[in-house]
């Protein structure tokens, strides 16, 4: 998205004069669902992040309670909050570059994320229809569970709409990133901050694919099916844990945050910004797959470039195949049911 230019001093009137014409960049960012488990945290890390100028706080429920909270927070973006009402939403959205959706419910113990579909399908759409009534260029960043079927929901509504963009719609698929790469660092004693396992497909169970071959990491045998399976059903050890009470929200909202950051670092104008991420992709479209989580080089228009998966062991290539059988099915469920339930 075009970051808007801003001169404006950050200090005070004494030291204007000598620091004048400080520049940043305004960047408006919208959490719909911001009261919730995820919602409340990624607010928070949205607002200690210095690129954020303005932060849009919507939920059906404290929207403006968590915004009141944080706004009193001393980093200088605005932070407002909103209630659902026609007005209010609109004026949440208007303007928005970066939208992350964390509404919808979570799983309890013995769902899987396919089970949410039949509640979070229809809160997705509606939300979508918002984005594309009142802010079609902002990057849509979908948390919302089952990823794999509420990303082509929205894309399908902003499709009705006219108005889809598919470098600018975002499953959000970092929280296993993360995971990949604090799992690797336990087995290997090193330090996760210089971990960055890249994992491919979708997000949930056999569509999550971590590419350790690519780490310069090995693993072999109940090793690496013990690393894969943590990997693939890292959600479900939060959500046996929480026992009830819901699955991952502060690793979640520590994942959304460094995405949204992302999107943000390319907006404003950093070159070879690269995250895995869930889009629209030429990758696998030839057997149907049409949305796939690959590498994704970010610019200022969102998606700049899909990485190509690159070379894989013939193990992740099993992997592979399973996930493109199980994304096909979850991605034409969200396609049909959104066009059928307009
Ligand atoms: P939560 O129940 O704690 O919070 C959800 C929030 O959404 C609540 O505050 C609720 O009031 C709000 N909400 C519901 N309907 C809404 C609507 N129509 N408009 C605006 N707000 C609405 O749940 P949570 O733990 O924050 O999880 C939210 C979603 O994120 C779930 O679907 C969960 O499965 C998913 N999730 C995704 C990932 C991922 O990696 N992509 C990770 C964790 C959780
Ligand atoms: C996760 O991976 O933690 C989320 O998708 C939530 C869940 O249902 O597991």
């Amino acid at each position: 998205f075009a970051a808007r230019q801003v001169t404006r001093s950050v200090f005070g009137a004494a030291s204007r004069r000598a620091f004048s014409a400080t520049a940043f960049n305004a960047s408006k960012v919208v959490v719909l669902g911001s009261a919730g488990g995820i919602g409340q945290p990624l607010s928070l890390l949205l607002k200690l992040n210095p690129r954020v100028s303005e932060l849009a706080l919507y939920d059906i429920v404290l929207g403006p309670g968590v915004a009141a909270d944080i706004s009193h927070i001393n980093t200088k973006s605005n932070v407002k909050g909103y209630t659902p009402d026609p007005a209010g939403i609109k004026e949440c959205l208007t303007g928005a570059d970066i939208v992350l959706i964390p509404a919808g419910v979570p799983r309890k113990p013995g769902m899987t994320r396919d089970d949410l579909f039949n509640t979070n399908a229809s809160i997705v759409r509606e939300l979508a229809k918002s984005c594309a009534d009142h802010c079609p260029d902002a990057n849509i960043l979908v948390i919302s569970n089952p990823v794999n079927s509420t990303v082509p929901i929205t894309a399908e509504v902003f499709k009705s709409k006219g108005v889809y963009n598919p470098k600018k719609l975002f499953g959000v698929t970092t929280l296993d990133v993360v995971r990949a790469s604090r799992f690797i660092s336990q087995v290997k004693g090193t330090d996760p901050a210089n971990e960055n396992i890249t994992v491919i497909g979708g997000h949930s169970g056999a569509t999550i694919v971590p590419l350790l071959s690519q780490s310069g990491h090995s693993l072999e045998g109940k090793e690496r099916d013990d690393y894969i399976h943590r990997v693939q059903f890292g959600g479900d050890e939060v959500v046996a844990a929480k026992d009830g009470k819901g699955s991952a929200t502060l690793s979640m909202a520590m994942a959304g945050a460094r995405f949204a950051e992302s999107l943000l670092k390319a907006a404003q104008g950093q070159k070879n910004v690269v995250e895995p991420t869930f889009v629209d992709s030429p990758l696998y479209k030839d057997q149907g797959v049409t949305y796939f989580a690959s590498n994704v080089t970010l610019g200022p228009n969102g998606v700049e470039e899909i990485h190509p998966v690159g070379k894989i062991s013939e193990f992740e290539q099993g992997l592979l195949d399973k996930c493109l059988v199980d994304l096909k099915g979850n991605i034409e469920k969200g396609e049909k049911w959104a066009q059928e339930n307009p």
